[in-house]
């Protein structure tokens, strides 16, 4: 029988993960011992939270689709990002370094994986998977857990790199960051081929995002060289740290000598900017 945790808050909402035969126990034997691998985000988000504060702007794209949703599940929640405080919702996070970095009044968290979520069919209104599903060993899997847990909209935020190769970052300085991701995020067309009733919403990126992931720091590109900002980007931590090293210094270099700011200081009058973020909303 699979255990529990009750991590934060009050215990786990028990309707959602009861069935007609008691406690749901997950099915697929593909990832029963998920944890006897150690999250990666147990190593890359030991202080998450330090740089990774939901962004009101974001949080007003995610809201506007939240209509209707009483209760919700949020998969891969992290440290609770984006969790709407005025509806029911349940965490699942497989990492305890971000659980532990959860808020004591966060919303309960079950230590579970996207591809075996613990909870019966049509347990809750919506499932929401924030930034999180390029992490994720089988994404196919994981999104049919989505839909089979959730009675009536996925929202799912996401990278789709076809809509980022322009951003200087990953265009001049970090090429490696591209031949990362494109293996592991779905074009916003295949990620919208997985539904039969799907729409994709861009998410521009504000001046001084507070949520600093990859894009974050556009309007700030020394950022990108504070070493506590390069650990809430998981992409940094993946690629080969000697390429990271080489892309950083280059970008050193150019902000040094003004070469950046000849190129790119034009942008910066811009409120926001599209840089390939995704806000999918399936309705199911
Ligand atoms: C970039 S963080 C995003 C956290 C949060 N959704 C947010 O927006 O701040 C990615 C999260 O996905 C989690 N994760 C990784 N693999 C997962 C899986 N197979 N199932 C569910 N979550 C997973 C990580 O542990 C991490 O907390």
């Amino acid at each position: 029988m699979f255990a529990f945790s009750s991590v934060c808050g009050s215990p786990v909402n028990a309707e959602a993960c009861r069935s007609d035969e008691g406690w749901v126990a997950p099915a697929r034997t593909l990832v029963r011992d998920w944890r006897l691998m150690e999250p990666i985000y147990d190593t890359i988000g030991v202080d998450y939270g330090a740089h990774r504060a939901p962004d009101p702007s974001i949080a007003r794209h995610i809201e506007e689709h939240l209509e209707g949703l009483t209760s919700l599940v949020n998969v891969g929640a992290g440290t609770g990002s984006y969790e709407p405080a005025d509806r029911s919702v349940t965490a699942v996070e497989p990492s305890w370094a971000m659980i532990r970095q959860r808020p004591d009044n966060a919303a309960p968290c079950v230590c579970a994986i996207a591809e075996s979520l613990p909870f019966a069919d049509n347990s809750f209104d919506g499932a929401m998977a924030l930034l999180t599903v390029h992490h994720w060993g089988d994404l196919s899997e994981g999104l049919r857990e989505l839909t089979r847990v959730a009675r009536t909209r996925l929202l799912i935020y996401t990278w789709d790199p076809d809509q980022a190769s322009a951003y200087w970052l990953i265009n001049d300085y970090l090429p490696e960051i591209m031949e990362l991701d494109r293996g592991r995020f779905l074009t916003t067309d295949k990620m919208l081929a997985m539904f039969s009733d799907a729409r994709a919403f861009p998410v521009p990126i504000p001046k001084y995002c507070r949520d600093g992931f990859l894009g974050a720091y556009w309007d700030r590109p020394k950022a990108y060289l504070d070493p506590a900002v390069a650990r809430g980007i998981s992409s940094f931590q993946q690629i080969d740290q000697r390429d990271l090293a080489r892309g950083l210094t280059n970008l050193e270099r150019d902000l040094e000598s003004g070469a950046w700011q000849k190129r790119y200081a034009h942008a910066l009058d811009r409120p926001a900017l599209d840089l390939g973020y995704r806000l999918i909303v399936a309705e199911l």
